[in-house]
């Protein structure tokens, strides 16, 4: 005969004994209480909470107890958790109060200390870049001249053959300045100090013009709507596109170092006739292969535009009172920017505006 066996002895699971359940409770209570920082506590809740924890394990044995003692063996296993997860809340609690303090008191300011720096400031890149422009050409016998930012409209425009029609007057690049009849603009270019230098003195001329141009663009990593040009012009008996080349060549050497030379493209240009864009051999790969192939600075052309050249064209130098038939001569325009990027690999032109002495520092303390 088969029946319930009343004097059923329930077998004994270890773990799960009141005293090992209590003194499980107490141990990981006292851990909890000892963990003298978060990170330490976040390891008591591992060993004490976690799925391998001895209460958690001693949990998994309730299965093996008979049935008439699960209940109250799962009672003591869910107050004893009950009881460390409660420790774990306020002892969190606690030291989540005491780092804010610490980190209070850590990171105080003395405002009142002695300051032991004494930052100077420097100047910017950029007009540094363009003194040194300065230099190479003074080096040649040319003098630096230079022109006002706020023009008149025939300079930055008619004396350089740019007629009222030409797109370049548009409100769209041109910043006038009111009331808009009296044909005052901020120059779009380098080029009206051509003129004015041409209108003021007699040839020989050799003037080397850097200086700050402005257009109604957008600022974002390749425009900027102040930026900077240098202009150059040459004129004399008998100037022709060879010293053109060759006064370039030299530019672009001292400029990105010996064996960066040019190269001249076909353009358009209304002071000049013929005009050029003037390419620079690709500073990284040297034009040469296999290198250029893979170049992305270049994207595998070996040559950069660099700026505009060309003859300076005979309408301009009569419209500022040269003789045309004794002279001729050469313009050319870079800018600055763009070169201060070539020589530097700066790649974004807004580093170049926003005065972060972070931007401004590599490039040396220069009074
Ligand atoms: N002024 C031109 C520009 O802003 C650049 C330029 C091109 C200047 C050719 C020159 C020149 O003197 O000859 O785009």
């Amino acid at each position: 005969m088969s029946g319930p066996n009343t004097n059923y002895d329930p077998v004994e699971v270890t773990p799960l004994r009141a005293d090992e359940v209590a003194a499980m409770r107490d141990q990981a209570i006292a851990a909890i209480g000892a963990a003298a920082d978060l990170d330490a506590l976040k390891a008591v809740r591992l060993a004490h909470s976690g799925d391998r924890s001895p209460l958690s394990l001693a949990n998994r044995e309730i299965g093996a107890l008979p049935p008439q003692a699960r209940k109250e063996a799962g009672q003591r296993i869910g107050q004893a958790r009950g009881a460390v997860n409660e420790a774990l809340k306020r002892r969190t609690t606690e030291l989540e109060a005491e780092q804010e303090e610490r980190m209070l008191l850590e990171e105080t300011v003395d405002v009142t200390l002695p300051y032991d720096r004494d930052p100077q400031g420097a100047r910017h890149p950029l007009t540094t870049l363009q003194e040194r422009i300065g230099d190479v050409f003074v080096a040649m016998g040319w003098e630096v001249a230079d022109g006002p930012e706020v023009e008149a409209e025939w300079l930055n425009f008619d004396a350089l053959n740019i007629g009222p029609d030409h797109p370049a007057r548009t409100m769209q690049d041109t910043m006038f300045l009111e009331p808009l009849d009296a044909g005052v603009v901020l120059r779009t270019h380098t080029s009206p100090v051509q003129a004015r230098t041409m209108l003021s003195r007699t040839p020989p001329i050799y003037v080397i013009c850097p200086g700050r141009t402005y257009r109604t663009d957008e600022l974002d990593a390749t425009h900027t709507p102040v930026f900077h040009q240098v202009e150059g012009l040459a004129i004399d008996r008998g100037l022709s596109m060879a010293h053109l080349k060759g006064t370039l060549d030299h530019f672009a050497a001292a400029m990105f170092g010996e064996g960066i030379s040019t190269r001249f493209r076909p353009s358009y240009f209304p002071f000049t006739e013929p005009s050029a864009e003037v390419d620079l051999v690709c500073f990284v790969c040297r034009g040469v292969e296999p290198d250029v192939q893979e170049c992305r600075t270049c994207r595998g052309e070996g040559w950069i535009e660099w700026g505009g050249c060309g003859v300076v064209n005979p309408r301009v130098l009569r419209a500022c009172g040269v003789d045309s038939h004794t002279y001729s001569g050469f313009a050319f325009g870079m800018g600055v920017e763009r070169t201060l990027m070539f020589r530097h690999g700066v790649e974004d032109m807004r580093d170049m505006v926003e005065g972060d002495v972070r931007f401004t520092l590599p490039f040396g303390v220069e009074l």
